[in-house]
């Protein structure tokens, strides 16, 4: 089973993988052939239903509550992983949430929540791979890198977002926290890079492409012309994940059709 998949033999770890992107990324990781561990926090019939869609697909599933901004929920998670599947390969650092408020009406709570979820829960998953990687070191036989971090950022690690700043400071975070662990690790094997999406179709933007008038709005900030959908970043985050990426570390890798070309400057400047 898995045989001539990219991903056969690896084990991944997914966070926030019960909707939007994190389910994508984690189903696209099963069909590579990686068995998956599937992280909620809350909505465990739709952990449970990422899990069997990965089981389907011929790869191992396990579906595993915790809120990663927890130090002790993170590590019982990643006991429980290395229990059912032996360690992990890939952790795809990918919940995250918005809570968005001009900066006058942010509350120190609204501030905190996104920074401590965005931020540091990647940070806690990241030690916690980053512990696995180092102590199980390189399989030759599953891949030629010890082990492979995928942080979802967003365009916003470059893109000021007025009206969003506690989300806006979060990724602009992930995109230096992955390059310094990129540079810090490379030595020991360890790949860690991120994803950027741009506007992708999924819960957390529904305001943005539910309605007719909202989507023709959103498409003048998207050259290519359409909206994301979750596979485009599914997809991604197996190339990144596998060994076809070996040579890349500590980059930024922008899914955004665009929008981070000032699509304004098509038409002025
Ligand atoms: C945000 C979305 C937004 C997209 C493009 C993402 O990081 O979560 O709400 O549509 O960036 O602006």
């Amino acid at each position: 089973m898995g045989q001539g998949k990219p991903l056969a033999g690896q084990k991944a770890l997914v966070t926030g993988a019960n909707s939007g992107i994190g389910k994508a990324v984690a189903i696209a990781l099963g069909e590579a052939g990686a068995d998956v561990v599937v992280n909620y926090r809350d909505g465990e019939d739709k952990a449970v239903e990422v899990a069997d869609q990965i089981v389907r697909s011929g790869s191992r599933a396990l579906a595993v509550r915790a809120d990663i901004s927890v130090e002790s929920e993170v590590s019982d998670m990643f006991r429980r992983a290395i229990e059912h599947f032996g360690t992990v390969d890939i952790l795809v650092n990918n919940a995250g949430l918005q809570s968005d408020a001009p900066v006058d009406q942010m509350s120190l709570a609204q501030w905190n929540k996104v920074i401590s979820v965005n931020l540091t829960g990647q940070f806690l998953c990241a030690r916690e791979a980053v512990r696995e990687f180092k102590r199980r070191g390189v399989v030759p036989s599953v891949s030629r890198a010890a082990g492979k971090i995928v942080c979802m950022s967003s365009v916003h690690d470059r893109i000021p977002w007025a009206g969003h700043a506690n989300y806006a400071a979060s990724k602009g975070g992930v995109m230096l926290l992955m390059k310094t662990l990129a540079q810090e690790l490379a030595p020991f094997k360890i790949r860690v890079n991120s994803i950027s999406p741009g506007a992708i179709r999924t819960p957390i933007n529904t305001s943005a492409w539910s309605t007719q008038e909202a989507l023709a709005s959103l498409l003048t900030l998207i050259p290519y012309g359409r909206i994301g959908e979750p596979e485009d970043i599914g997809k991604a985050t197996v190339w990144l994940a596998s060994d076809d990426s070996d040579y890349v570390n500590g980059i930024s890798l922008y899914v955004d059709g665009g929008m981070t070309l000032y699509p304004e400057f098509a038409r002025g400047g």
